[in-house]
């Protein structure tokens, strides 16, 4: 009990302290607590690159899966088989490489933060994980080979450091065509490329293209009487890599990944639904530590507004809004 009161405020000391003096301060400190191993101790309190051989536990990833994502059968199949084999997989001989589509608020962020998660414990605050948004790091049409240069440096670099790393590209659809072909030798199927190996990365693209052709496959299911939840894979696949492919606001348009098919999965993420939209809502005030209130629930939904026009079926920005119409109630 001292010796951990001891502790606590040695780290607590160290946190005002440089690098240096910080791992100094750690290793005599775990000198002196004997029992202890070092790398265990000092990664306790700083975030350390997980070792080739640290597995996390699926079961935590399917959990957070089923219990915080809504409606989307397909991404969470897809996702959990994806990384589960990933994680697995001793040997892997190609990083992994995923692309999640669908419209603004059906979970493509939210998914990318719970693999986050599953991975890192600090998530997308991890040293690790790496969010490149469009509109924020590459802005300008004309700056395109600098970006091109830059983000090569910065994956060589990152990689290096941890080979681990997760880069997830939000605004895809926003991206110069053509700038991310300029990662194309890391998804590939090499074993290392001036001495750094890239198979144990993660590279995530999340784009609203096309959300049109998921849609309109939804409907059709819709329209026929048939579940949601019987679209498969397959129904979906094949028309998402054709059409971001076929895309010029795709990011991904004639892009030589899909080409050299080294996206290793397209993960569709359905249209919601109104009783998604109230999913959604019930689990935000519960996060929120609130009673869940069904009339609440009823009235934040009954705001948001719904396509196509005549069957009003799915929520437009689906549950995206839910935070700040809540913050009213
Ligand atoms: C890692 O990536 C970040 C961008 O997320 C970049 O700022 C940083 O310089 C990179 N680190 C190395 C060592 O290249």
């Amino acid at each position: 009990m001292q010796l951990a009161v001891a502790l606590a405020a040695l780290v607590a000391a160290v946190g005002a302290l440089e690098p240096v003096s910080v791992s100094l301060a750690i290793g005599a400190a775990s000198v002196l607590s004997g029992y202890l191993a070092k790398p265990r101790f000092y990664c306790a309190f700083v975030e350390c690159c997980p070792p080739d051989d640290h597995r996390p536990d699926p079961a935590a990833l399917q959990q957070s899966l089923n219990e915080r994502l809504f409606g989307q059968h397909l991404a969470q199949e897809v996702i959990l088989k994806a990384l589960t084999g990933f994680i697995h997989n001793s040997n892997p001989k190609k990083p992994l490489v995923l692309s999640l589509h669908g419209w603004a608020g059906t979970g493509k962020n939210f998914v990318s933060q719970i693999i986050a998660e599953s991975l890192y414990p600090a998530g997308l605050k991890s040293t690790f994980v790496h969010l490149f948004l469009s509109t924020l790091h590459f802005p300008h049409e004309h700056l395109v080979p600098l970006y091109k240069d830059q983000l090569q440096k910065w994956i060589r670099g990152n990689v290096s450091t941890c080979a681990k790393s997760v880069f997830i590209f939000d605004e895809m659809d926003k991206l110069h065509p053509g700038l991310i072909d300029a990662i194309k030798p890391f998804l590939d199927y090499y074993e290392q490329i001036d001495g750094v190996s890239y198979r144990r990365a993660i590279f995530i693209f999340l784009s609203n293209a096309g959300g049109d052709l998921i849609t309109r496959v939804a409907l059709e299911f819709w329209k026929s009487g048939r579940e949601r939840e019987q679209i498969q894979l397959k129904d979906l696949e094949m028309v998402l890599s054709l059409g971001v492919f076929n895309n010029r606001n795709s990011g991904l348009w004639h892009s030589s990944l899909i080409d050299r098919n080294l996206i290793d999965y397209f993960v569709p993420f359905l249209p919601l639904e109104y009783k998604h939209v109230k999913m959604c809502i019930r689990a935000e005030m519960k996060s929120r530590g609130n009673f869940v209130d069904e009339e609440i629930v009823e009235n934040v939904a009954g705001e948001m507004t719904f396509f196509p026009k005549d069957e009003k079926i799915y929520s437009d920005k689906g549950c995206k809004t839910v935070q700040t119409k809540l913050d009213f109630y």
